[in-house]
This record gives structure tokens, C-alpha cells and sequence, in this order.
């Protein structure tokens, strides 16, 4: 049995959030949770709706509230923060940066700022961690044949969602070096699994093949990702939160790279099977090419040897059966998808994002 923690998770109700609250609450029952969430377009209560009362407390808020995170910090005697709370999609930050730099940046920068001052003034920094979640797109694009990121690449982040969570990481950073905040940070891959809101590719096309709808390929569908499952992700950053080293930063990755039409073709072959009697079969017959993204990268890979050498983590699901459980999940969950995308705000951004797409 581990030591208990008492933690406050940002951004606890969107997609990676949920799983790792989820996570936590099977995993370490003696770790307390306190969830902060402004509830935007990307969160949603339903998405802990099991998570029982005892352990776990939610308060709706805004990470750049100072009083607020002080007065959490001082109310729960947090000695972790889990720091998940973004703005995250990328076409959303082509549509509109500004968000992204209030969140992503001034909010991790007041988090950081409330972290620093209260703890030091409240028992010192000792047994404290602040720990940062972020993205492999802070290292901007591969070529083909390029080796995978390591945690020594120089920085190159190519859109304002990336530039906004490389500028967090940079504050992240400093505040070790400089005040000896005891924060690490984690650079992951694309994650997909449960509870990912349907404007990302992969629940995206699943909800869309489901409904006979167009499965729409930005360009021609060859970018590469590496795919991760959500709860690989989420054990990873347990792991670090334990045994990670202050000061570090560790890779999180799948060693599963595919190009987005693959992955596409997959999904259209797993509901194939599960719903042979669709009216839309062969689903792949729905793909639809449209117009790229503008300065969309080719190609992420992340080099994982650090956590595995160091801290003995792995991902433990292949792609083949991650996306086999998540697109029976989406299937037998067709309650929270009407839930959250039923708002006008859901339509609003599928029409404005896809219109301006046609070719
Ligand atoms: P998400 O968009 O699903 O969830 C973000 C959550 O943050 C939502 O619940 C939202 O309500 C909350 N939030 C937004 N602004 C807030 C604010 N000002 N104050 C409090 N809460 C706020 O995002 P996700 O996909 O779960 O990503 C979580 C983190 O992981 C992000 O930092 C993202 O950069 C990082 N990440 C994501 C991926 C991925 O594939 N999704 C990969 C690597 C890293
Ligand atoms: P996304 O899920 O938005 O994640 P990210 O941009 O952070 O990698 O997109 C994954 C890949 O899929 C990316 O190369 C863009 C592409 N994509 C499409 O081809 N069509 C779509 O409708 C979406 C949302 C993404």
C-alpha cells in the first residue's frame, strides 16, 4: 500500500483527466482528490459520474482564480498537483489562439506562482510535487525517417496549441531551476480511449461511421501519429508522480505509429465486424478526403527508453486491442454521446470546422 497523497488534478473532467481520476480511484485508494474544472465545451461531469464522494471532491473554477487555488490548497493540505487543465485541439487554436494562451500558459503560470508561495510558506517544499501534463507537439514535426523525440530535442512547436504548451513547459521549468519547485514534467503522445470528446480524430470517426456520415481525412490522410490508450498514460504518470525524479522531464509514448488513414481503415474494419448489418457497410466507403489543416505536421514519434529504463513503465496495450475496447466503449455508450454532443456549441464547431474543409 502506498503512501496517501492528497491531490489536486486540473482539468479532471475532460478526456485524459477522467481516465486518470478513474485510475487513481482503483489503483490508489489511499490517495485523496480534489478535481478543479471550469466545465468548458470539453468537460463533463458525467464522465466521473461513478467516482464515489468519499475520496473525491469537484469544484468548479478556473485555474487562473488565485484565491481560489490558494484557498484549495489550503483546504485539502494539497501536496500534488496534477496540472491536466487546457485548452487542447489544435484546430480550435488555429480558430482562435487566445484562449490557449490564457489557459495553457497564464494559467499554469498562476498555478506554479500559487504552488511556489503557498507551500513555501506552509511546511516548505519537501514532500511537494508539481507535476505538468504535456504534449510530444512541443518538439515539432519528424520527417519520415527521422529518429523518434528524446527529451534532449530543442523545442519547434508549429501551432499555437503546441507553442502555448511548450511556453508551459518552459515555465515549468524555470520554476525548478530557479525557486526549486519540486515539479516533473511528462511529454506524451496522442491518446485516445473512453470519454475523449468526439471533435478529436479517433471518437470523431467512429461517431461518424456509426451515423453513416463523411469520416474526414485532413490532406492525404499520411501524417503519422503514435497512438497511446488512455490508461497506459495514465499509469505512466503515476508511475512518476512515485518515482519520478524533481527536475526530470520522461517521454510517454505507444511505439505505435500509424498514418491517420490507417487508423482510419481500422476503425471502419472493427465496426464492420461489430455492426455487420449496418446500412453503412463497408464503412470504409465513407472517408471522405478534405482539406488540410493549415501548418499540419507530418509526423510525431516519442523515444521512450528513459521511462522504461529508468522508471520500468510500458505501455501495455497494443493498438490492435486499445482501439478494439474504445470503439466498443463508444458503441455501448451511446447515452454520453448524446450528452455531450448535444449542444448547439457541438454543431456549431462540427459545421464551421468542416464546411470550410469542402473541396
Ligand atoms: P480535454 O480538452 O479533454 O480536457 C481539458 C479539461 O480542462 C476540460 O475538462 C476543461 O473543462 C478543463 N479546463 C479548460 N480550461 C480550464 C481552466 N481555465 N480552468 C480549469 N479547467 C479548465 O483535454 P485532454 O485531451 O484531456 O488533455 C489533458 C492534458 O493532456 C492537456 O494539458 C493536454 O495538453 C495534454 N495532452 C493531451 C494529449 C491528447 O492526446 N489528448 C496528449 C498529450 C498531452
Ligand atoms: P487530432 O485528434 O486533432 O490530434 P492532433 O492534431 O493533436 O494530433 O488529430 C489527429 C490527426 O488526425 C491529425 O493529423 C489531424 C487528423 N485529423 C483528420 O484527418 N480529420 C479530422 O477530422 C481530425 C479531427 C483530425
Amino acid at each position: 500500500m502506498s503512501e496517501t497523497k492528497n491531490l489536486l488534478v486540473t482539468g479532471g473532467t475532460g478526456f485524459i483527466g477522467s481516465n486518470f481520476i478513474h485510475y487513481v480511484t482503483a489503483h490508489e485508494p489511499s490517495w485523496n482528490i480534489v478535481n478543479l474544472d471550469l466545465l468548458t465545451y470539453a468537460g463533463h461531469l458525467e464522465n466521473l459520474s461513478d467516482i464515489p464522494n468519499d475520496k473525491y471532491s469537484f469544484i468548479k473554477g478556473d485555474i487562473c482564480d488565485k484565491e481560489l487555488v490558494e484557498k484549495i490548497l489550503s483546504d485539502y493540505q494539497i501536496d500534488t498537483i496534477v496540472h491536466f487543465a487546457a485548452e487542447s485541439h489544435v484546430d480550435r487554436s488555429i480558430e482562435g489562439p487566445g484562449a490557449f494562451v490564457q489557459t495553457n500558459i497564464v494559467g499554469t503560470y498562476n498555478l506554479l506562482e500559487v504552488a511556489r508561495q503557498y507551500w513555501k510558506n506552509n511546511g516548505g517544499y519537501d514532500g511537494k510535487r508539481f507535476h505538468h501534463v504535456s504534449t510530444d507537439e512541443v518538439f515539432g514535426m519528424l520527417k519520415k525517417d527521422d529518429p523518434a523525440f528524446t527529451e534532449e530535442n530543442p523545442y519547434s512547436p508549429n501551432s499555437p496549441y503546441a507553442a502555448s504548451k511548450a511556453s508551459s513547459d518552459h515555465l515549468v521549468r524555470s520554476y525548478q531551476h530557479t525557486f526549486g519547485l519540486p515539479t516533473t514534467i511528462t511529454n506524451c503522445s496522442n491518446n485516445y480511449g473512453p470519454y475523449q470528446f468526439p471533435e478529436k480524430l479517433i471518437p470523431l470517426i467512429i461517431l461518424n461511421a456509426v451515423n453513416g456520415k463523411p469520416l474526414p481525412i485532413y490532406g492525404d490522410g499520411l501524417q503519422i501519429r503514435d497512438w497511446l490508450f488512455v490508461e497506459d498514460h495514465c499509469e505512466a504518470i503515476v508511475t512518476v508522480l512515485k518515482n519520478g525524479v524533481v527536475g526530470e522531464t520522461y517521454n510517454i509514448g505507444g511505439e505505435n505509429q500509424f498514418p491517420n488513414l490507417e487508423i482510419v481503415k481500422k476503425i471502419c474494419h472493427l465496426i464492420d465486424e461489430y455492426l455487420p448489418e449496418s446500412p453503412h457497410y463497408p464503412h470504409e466507403k465513407l472517408i471522405t478526403y478534405v482539406k488540410d489543416r493549415p501548418g499540419h505536421d507530418f509526423r510525431y514519434d516519442m523515444n521512450i527508453t528513459k521511462i522504461r529504463r529508468e522508471l520500468g513503465w510500458s505501455p501495455k496495450f497494443s493498438l490492435e486491442k486499445g482501439l478494439a475496447f474504445t470503439v466498443n466503449w463508444y458503441l455501448n455508450h451511446q447515452d454520453w454521446i448524446e450528452n455531450v454532443t448535444g449542444s448547439k456549441a457541438f454543431s456549431d464547431w462540427i459545421i464551421k470546422n468542416y464546411q470550410k474543409r469542402e473541396k
